[in-house]
């Protein structure tokens, strides 16, 4: 029977005692973690957020009655302990903040009684990842997710002191809004009063951000929820949380400048680590041709070299062909590992072909400077050592090369780096390399659409020394558009927008909108245009990625509450459902036949 905790006042979180209470009446309430009844002594390991605390039933503190009620205890069974803090009698335990003492009970209330949980309530928990998430409730209980999410409210609490004091206003914009057709999928909400019409749950604040920069605000800042209905990955959810943010009157270094004291405060506070600023920087064009990244991990160097030139003219087919086709043949050095057996070379090579590789060349520089080249024999000796020297190869090092359209060879010696340095453990997950990816192309072309698409947002503004070639050679424009990326992972993007409606016309024309499909995609964007918008540029960063990376968790899940799964559902609360015919009645809405689930 669950008693009433009427008349109790907690004094303490059970690792908020320490030694100097020794002596002292606590109160402490919690989830029991484990009680071991060693005959006249019963051991309660009683667990809280902040920790556990051992509590010590004996008759002869507590008399017969408590004694023989906490015989009863078990795992999760939440009480209440009236005890007095002493030093810990037995062996100080090492590995708890309450190790050199513990609570002897005077009195014991059973809060709520619990069944037996689906799963041990541990930290590091092997149990499967479904069932945990199925009992999410009893998931969060565990120590690990409990420090993350403790992380991830102090990481909010400080970005908005920070952003206060810097003078940006917090400010909600609708998640109610109308569908807009570029970046990712929309959800839809379908609407009751407006039977056929829907809203869309926003991708983010961005149209709405600017029109508060046209309406005077200055700086804004929100913590925004944002939903994209698109293929989920271990840092991707459907339902994501931003740290958004915009600033007029501003270009690409003042954004760039407050976002860094941002980071070195969060980073401080949260990981005691020091940045050093200004940080690193780097233009698109470079990341791409030294790490085949716009996001590349800077941890680790083996960075892509071109040897085109050096193999023009050479035998190899394969290269011979790539460069005639207008292509080119790169190279990265994995070094020392020459003596890497031919299946895991194998292997790699599989892995290359994942990435659009129709192959991948290899050569080892034997200790004694020989080499050893799955294209040994189509060159001659002094070409191979034209390309180990081009490579700044020694005796013991492996090269591996990709020839193909410049794109292709990118993301394939992009991915193998990641590849290698994963399997040579060169990544350390403490070891924190930011990085600011800069100068984006504008637009990309798609060949799915047959058009160009804007790169980040139809909202970016082209760098002026580019705009010329707006209409002779679009993919060629660059923009005023950046990343912030740590340890190859993107945290966040921005740019400074267009504020010049000549320009946003001329951007959604080059994006195939009609002035009339512009006007109702973006009609009340391009009306406030005329009416005194001031220069502004922001930045969005996924707050979840950002708590991921500071707490080292393999996946977003890990840092939010109640996460989605692959297929986009809550194996808690089973998300999505089917709905009442009632309720798709009053929206005028019918489930085309056969596509139920
Ligand atoms: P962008 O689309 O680059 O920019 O998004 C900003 C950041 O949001 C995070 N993010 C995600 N996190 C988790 N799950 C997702 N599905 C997901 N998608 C994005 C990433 C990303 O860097 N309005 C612009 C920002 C701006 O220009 O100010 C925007 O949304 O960390
Ligand atoms: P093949 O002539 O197809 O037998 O290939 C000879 C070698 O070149 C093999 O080691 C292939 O893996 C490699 N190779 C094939 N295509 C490519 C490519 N596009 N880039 C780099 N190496 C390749």
């Amino acid at each position: 029977m669950a008693e009433s905790m009427k008349g109790l006042h907690r004094s303490h979180r059970c690792t908020e005692i320490s030694k100097e209470n020794i002596g002292q009446a606590v109160t402490v309430m919690g989830w029991v973690q484990k009680s071991r009844n060693k005959g006249g002594i019963i051991f309660t390991d009683l667990r809280d957020r902040s920790g556990i605390l051992q509590v010590i039933f004996e008759e002869c503190d507590c008399g017969s009655a408590v004694f023989e009620k906490a015989a009863t205890l078990r795992s999760e069974f939440v009480i209440a302990v009236e005890g007095i803090m002493t030093a810990r009698q037995g062996a100080v335990n090492e590995n708890l903040k309450t190790g050199d003492i513990e609570i002897r009970a005077k009195s014991l209330r059973i809060l709520s009684e619990s069944a037996t949980p689906p799963f041990p309530i541990e930290e590091n928990s092997r149990t499967k990842e479904e069932l945990r998430l199925k009992y999410r409730y009893l998931d969060l209980r565990r120590p690990d997710l409990q420090r993350n999410l403790m992380t991830r409210s102090r990481v909010a609490t400080l970005t908005r002191a920070f952003l206060a004091d810097e003078g940006f206003l917090e400010i909600e914009t609708p998640t109610l809004i109308k569908s807009t057709p570029e970046g990712a999928r929309d959800y839809l909400v379908p609407s009751r009063v407006h039977p056929g019409s829907f809203y869309a749950l926003p991708q983010s604040p961005q149209l709405f951000k600017q029109l508060l920069m046209c309406s005077g605000y200055d700086r804004y800042f929100q913590l925004a929820r944002c939903y994209r209905d698109e293929d989920l990955r271990a840092d991707r959810q459907p339902e994501f949380t931003q740290i958004d943010m915009e600033l007029s009157f501003v270009d690409v270094d003042d954004v760039l400048a407050v976002n860094e004291r941002l980071l070195q405060k969060l980073f401080k506070e949260i990981c005691g680590i020091d940045l050093q600023l200004p940080l690193l920087r780097m233009t698109w064009q470079e990341a791409m041709d030294r790490f085949g990244s716009d996001k590349p991990d800077m941890r680790f160097g083996m960075e892509l070299k071109d040897v085109s030139e050096t193999v023009q003219g050479c035998e190899f087919a394969v290269f011979r062909n790539a460069l005639a086709a207008g292509g080119t043949v790169r190279g990265i050095n994995a070094a020392g590992q020459a003596g890497m057996p031919r299946k895991k070379i194998d292997a790699l090579v599989e892995f290359a072909k994942g990435f659009g590789a129709k192959g991948l060349a290899y050569m080892a520089i034997q200790t004694d400077g020989s080499f050893k080249a799955s294209f040994a024999k189509f060159m001659k000796p002094e070409e191979l050592n034209a390309l180990a020297k081009a490579m700044d190869a020694k005796p013991g090092d492996l090269l591996f090369f990709a020839a193909d359209q410049k794109t292709v060879v990118w993301d394939v010696l992009g991915n193998l780096r990641l590849e290698l340095a994963r399997q040579l453990d060169l990544m350390k997950k403490d070891d924190f390399r930011f990085l600011w990816v800069t100068e984006f192309p504008l637009l990309e072309y798609s060949e799915e659409e047959k058009r160009f698409t804007a790169k980040h947002h139809p909202f970016t503004m082209p760098m002026e020394e580019d705009w010329h070639l707006i209409d002779s050679d679009p993919g060629a424009v660059r923009a005023k558009a950046y990343d912030i990326v740590l340890n190859g992972t993107e945290l966040g993007g921005g740019s400074v927008r267009i504020h010049q409606a000549d320009i946003q016309e001329k951007m959604l024309e080059v994006l195939g909108f009609t002035p009339e499909s512009a006007h109702e995609q973006f009609g009340f964007l391009l009306d406030a245009f005329q009416y005194g918008v001031p220069p502004h540029a922001g930045l969005a960063y996924g707050l979840d990625r950002v708590v991921m990376l500071m707490v080292g968790a393999d996946s977003i899940r890990d840092v939010i509450a109640f996460p989605k799964v692959k297929d986009a559902s809550c194996l808690m609360c089973e998300a999505p459902a089917a709905v009442d015919e009632k309720q798709l009645c009053e929206l005028g809405i019918e489930v085309a036949k056969g596509t139920e689930e």
